[in-house]
């Protein structure tokens, strides 16, 4: 049972108003930093109490932190995804401060705040993180075994390696039914789009990973409006939280569904363009499709936002150039979102990326692969097997005749479809960047490396 003992704490204004709150020892549910656009960092504070704490910037006084979203109880939506669906019980408050440019360090009610990093040499990178129970499918993963949900081993396996970001590819929410009667491995288990599942599908087993360094979030298909898109809003999108954009009514999914695509800074000369795909169709969309057109207009301000910078490192939750995997690892499927690819081809017909992206990062298929192509596509690299359900093996080899799109011809092929998570180390040489990326088992034993250049990678 929560202490509800309470202690009065001086919080200012940034006018320098100070006043006195209550605050609760045991009310701070999370801390953690997001990274935003044009090269803001956000902390963000998730409470049981019904205001936000005071954040203390290098040893000053707290100053109070903005609300974001007030707690609350919100009804099924008309379209929700699993028809056992129950209203979403949001019983933290989710709080916001803005990192100042000048400050070092920051604490909430004594806890330590993750500082935005100095410098990106280390990028922890993970994907399709959380239990899947979904009755639509009649899949219930063993959220109670962590070999089989191996999700919270390997955050605390990502900590130990410091590093200064972490990235997230999207699908971090899985828990949408309740786990049937008699399932001893999902027994118990926390159901549905409200803060409890939330709370034992990511932020409890994430944990150290959060309080170690900031996180880029990237929104999933299961962070959709119609699924768990209201605690997308709530808790992890980089942008305000407003009354059109928290998917509480189907009513504004066309903002809800359609985040519009932003630059996050990586170095002088590198950073992420951060796309949002959450809402893709899997198969060709007809050019008068509404969202062919939305998703058309993001990959020109997307291409806009790539001319600002020598190397873009796309990321988006559903890979384009990608193999799917299968029950025969000997087989060759080619695995990239038909959607998606109607879309970007309209720009670039032939390498479906802007010139100016190097490297594109993607979560969704649930194994590892980098793809480097001797044709002008740039390198692809799929992330997704964090923790979420196996859904078969990556083939063991992409021949040159495989075609992955069109003309995409493979040169350089590493795969992994066991769980893991990765990294990507960069190095500067005479000038030049490389980064070394690296994939690791759940316990953090590396097992692939690769090295990423120019557009090209090269795994051993
Ligand atoms: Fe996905």
């Amino acid at each position: 049972m929560r202490n509800f003992l309470s202690r009065a704490l001086a919080v200012c204004s940034l006018l320098g108003a100070c006043h006195a709150v209550q605050a609760e020892p045991q009310a701070l549910a999370s801390v953690y930093t997001v990274q935003a656009p044009q090269g803001q960092w956000v902390v963000r504070a998730l409470t049981h109490a019904t205001h936000c704490p005071g954040i203390a910037w290098d040893g000053q006084p707290p100053v109070a932190m903005h609300l974001r979203a007030a707690q609350g109880t919100v009804a099924v939506r008309r379209d929700a995804a699993q028809a056992d669906s129950k209203p979403a019980i949001f019983d933290v408050t989710s709080c916001e401060a803005t990192w100042p440019a000048h400050a070092q360090s920051a604490r909430i009610e004594g806890q330590a705040v993750p500082a935005p990093p100095k410098q990106i040499e280390r990028i922890l990178i993970v994907a399709d993180t959380g239990c899947r129970l979904k009755a639509s499918e009649n899949a219930f993963q063993a959220c109670n075994d962590a070999d089989q949900w191996p999700f919270a081993q390997i955050a605390q396996s990502a900590a130990r390696l410091q590093p200064d970001l972490v990235v997230h590819i999207g699908d971090v929410h899985y828990r949408e039914s309740p786990c049937p009667a008699g399932n001893t491995g999902c027994a118990q288990a926390t159901w549905g789009y409200g803060w409890d599942a939330w709370r034992d599908d990511f932020f409890k087993p994430a944990a150290p990973l959060l309080a170690r360094a900031p996180w880029l979030f990237v929104r999933g298909n299961h962070e959709s409006c119609f699924r768990a898109g209201q605690g997308w809003f709530r808790f992890l999108d980089a942008l305000p939280w407003t009354d059109q954009r928290n998917c509480n009514t189907p009513d504004n999914d066309a903002d809800g569904d359609f985040s519009e695509p932003f630059a996050a800074m990586i170095s002088d000369s590198a950073q992420f363009i951060v796309f949002d795909s959450s809402k893709s169709s899997g198969k060709a969309y007809a050019p008068t499709d509404p969202a062919f057109l939305k998703y058309q207009k993001q990959l020109q301000a997307a291409a806009e936002l790539t001319t600002h910078k020598a190397q873009n490192f796309f990321i988006n939750h559903h890979p384009l150039l990608a193999a799917a995997p299968s029950k025969d690892p000997h087989h060759f499927k080619a695995g990239g979102s038909a959607g998606l690819q109607s879309v970007f081809e309209t720009l670039e017909p032939d390498r479906l990326f802007p010139p100016g992206v190097t490297v594109a990062m993607h979560g969704h298929v649930h194994v590892f692969e980098a793809i480097s192509f001797q044709s002008n596509h740039p390198v692809s690299l799929v992330m997704g097997n964090s923790g979420s359900l196996n859904e078969g093996q990556a083939p063991h080899v992409i021949k040159p005749t495989d075609r992955i799109y069109k003309n995409a011809v493979v040169s350089n092929y590493a795969a992994r479809s066991e769980y893991g998570f990765a990294t990507l180390d960069r190095s500067v040489k005479a000038g030049q960047a490389s980064w070394l990326l690296t994939e690791y088992t759940p316990q953090g034993q590396p097992v692939i490396r690769c090295h990423v250049q120019n557009g090209k990678s090269d795994c051993q």
